[in-house]
């Protein structure tokens, strides 16, 4: 448009100079200035357009600062900080939307890059600095680079600049910018952020770990499970986030609160038999029995394997909790721990005369039984418990009589656990408006812009009347982790370390574990525990989490 205008200037200019008549000169005239006029407007509008060019993303690699970091030990760490880097570039919430990123004295372009959420409670969380006291402070003592992206939460607010007829939002009017699926997008935006200035930036992109806790974990689970997955491609695009990949290298998730369309059922089926339901409010415990009954269909859904290969049912799996929590306690057990019997456990010493369990189960057997399976006399079985056995990789029993949990009598274990702390109300997480339930943080996770709480299970729907629209429904599946795994379209991460209290009640031990056993039935390499004597929280036994990151990034 422009070049053409300026050829027709230069037309209209030769007729005016060189002797055309006076009636053509003004008409001439006339024309030239229109077509001055239209040239201008074209000039105009492509210096409008200029303006309108999207903002690039940047990381200018001259701004880092260099700090110091005094460790627990007084060991000093030194690193240098880039701080404040948006990851998209049409910020809606310029307080969340950034990272920062910390490279530890001699990071390379091959250190692998621990990417540490402090999303809590689905709420937002702003791009934090390293702390000693967690994984990020022991991340740059160990060596790896450190990238703290913050991201929007259930809770996070703007005040409209403009009116918005189509989307309702009128000038003025505070809006909830973080609201599901926000701070997986965010986090999702950051990957790509840090993949984006791979070359430019200290630390291996393609080495990323993450790292998050509770609502936390359940963000770490999804960067770890959704990579690349085209559900999300158009909500990112519109964000402006890097045109990259967001697949990652492995997953740290402390107790994960995930499954929220149904964590509700796991939460009854495993608590409802609990002194404290059972003697509890009437209408919460009718509740409880109607949710309960709901979650063997959808752990048959699942199809999940045992590592052994046997199928998981509803039949079998309380007996797979309890090889789970006897496995934590042993653990924690050989490492000293006092593990009381009034829990529930049953020792070794009371039962078999000291004898270990066969192959490390939870089978009592006597130790003539014993020596008859293992095919031996009793007095070569005698000089075998003398020594070191390795039962089940990692753990090295050391058999001495009365060291090993046998059985463990799980109603007294639940309700144990549920001594520790109450239950949460039933049900768990879609509370608003059933049995006198208000609304949970997951009820506002899934509401509006406007602040609106909404249910987001069908049983809750169905239990208040109100309607699981399709895009509640998309929501609560682009949340959810376990939609992705095995998918055959989804790039989940190859290394996964999940940690779940063996006392935490926040949500119900089939959670993490239908998550750990997802993956392993995906091939994906695993290392779950029941953290023994863990309250629901998160970065702990650091020694033991970094000597595995360690592990994975040398592919050992
Ligand atoms: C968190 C804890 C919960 O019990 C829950 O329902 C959601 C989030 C948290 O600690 O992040």
């Amino acid at each position: 448009m422009k070049k053409v205008a300026v050829h027709g200037t230069a037309y209209v200019v030769f007729l005016i100079t060189f002797g055309a008549g006076n009636q053509f000169k003004n008409d001439m005239k006339r024309i030239l200035t229109w077509m001055l006029a239209l040239a201008i407007v074209a000039g105009a509008g492509a210096k409008t357009k200029a303006v309108k060019t999207p903002p690039q993303l940047k990381f200018d690699p001259t701004i880092g600062e260099t700090r110091t970091l005094t460790m627990p030990d007084g060991q000093e760490v030194n690193y240098t900080a880039y701080e404040g880097m948006f990851f998209v570039t049409n910020v809606e919430d310029s307080a969340y939307q950034t990272i920062n990123v910390y490279v530890p004295e001699g990071a390379t372009q091959q250190t692998p890059i621990l990417l540490r959420t402090y999303v809590g409670g689905y709420m937002a969380a702003p791009a934090q600095q390293p702390k000693a006291s967690d994984a990020t402070g022991r991340a740059l003592k160990e060596g790896y680079v450190v990238a703290i992206p913050g991201s929007r939460g259930r809770n996070s607010t703007v005040v409209a600049t403009r009116t918005d007829k189509k989307a309702g939002i009128k000038k003025g009017q505070t809006i909830y910018t973080g609201r599901a699926p926000a701070a997986i997008l965010d986090l999702k935006a950051a990957i790509r952020y840090l993949r984006q200035f791979d070359d430019v930036m200290l630390g291996d992109a393609e080495k990323i770990i993450t790292d998050g806790t509770s609502a936390g974990g359940a963000m770490s689970s999804l960067m770890g499970a959704t990579g690349n997955n085209p559900a999300y491609e158009p909500l990112l695009r519109a964000m402006g986030a890097a045109q990259q990949r967001d697949d990652v290298f492995a997953s740290v998730c402390y107790c994960p609160i995930i499954d929220l369309d149904h964590a509700d059922m796991a939460y009854e089926w495993l608590y409802n038999g609990t002194d404290s339901r059972q003697q509890g409010d009437t209408d919460v415990l009718a509740v409880s029995n109607e949710l309960k009954a709901q979650f063997p269909a959808y752990l048959k859904s699942l199809n999940l394997h045992m590592p052994d290969g046997t199928l998981l049912t509803a039949d079998n799996y309380l007996d797979y909790i309890k090889h789970e929590l006897i496995r934590a306690a042993q653990i924690a057990k050989n490492a000293g721990a006092d593990i009381p019997d009034s829990l529930g456990f049953k020792f070794s010493k009371e039962e078999m005369g000291g004898m270990p369990p066969i192959n490390g189960g939870v089978k009592s057997v006597s130790k003539q039984e014993l020596a008859n399976q293992m095919h031996l006399s009793e007095n070569e079985l005698d000089k075998m418990m003398s020594r070191d056995i390795q039962v089940r990789p990692p753990v090295r029993l050391h058999l001495q009589p009365g060291d090993y949990i046998i059985d463990l009598d799980m109603p007294t274990y639940l309700n144990y656990v549920v001594s520790t702390q109450p239950l949460k109300t039933a049900p768990a997480f879609d509370t608003q408006g059933v049995a006198g339930g208000r609304a949970s943080g997951e009820n506002e996770e899934f509401g509006g812009k406007s602040g609106s709480s909404v249910n987001f299970t069908d049983y809750s729907a169905a239990k208040t009347g109100s309607l699981l629209t399709d895009e509640i429904r998309e929501n609560v599946r682009l949340m959810n982790p376990m939609n992705f795994i095995g998918d055959g379209v989804t790039d989940v991460a190859p290394h996964w370390y999940i940690r779940h209290g063996a006392r935490d009640r926040d949500t119900s031990f089939p959670v993490p574990i239908n998550l750990a056993l997802k993956l392993q039935n995906a091939g994906k390499d695993v290392n779950f525990l029941l953290a023994w004597n863990r309250p629901h929280s998160g970065d702990y036994a650091l020694d033991e989490l970094f000597e595995w990151i360690n592990s994975i990034v040398k592919g050992k």
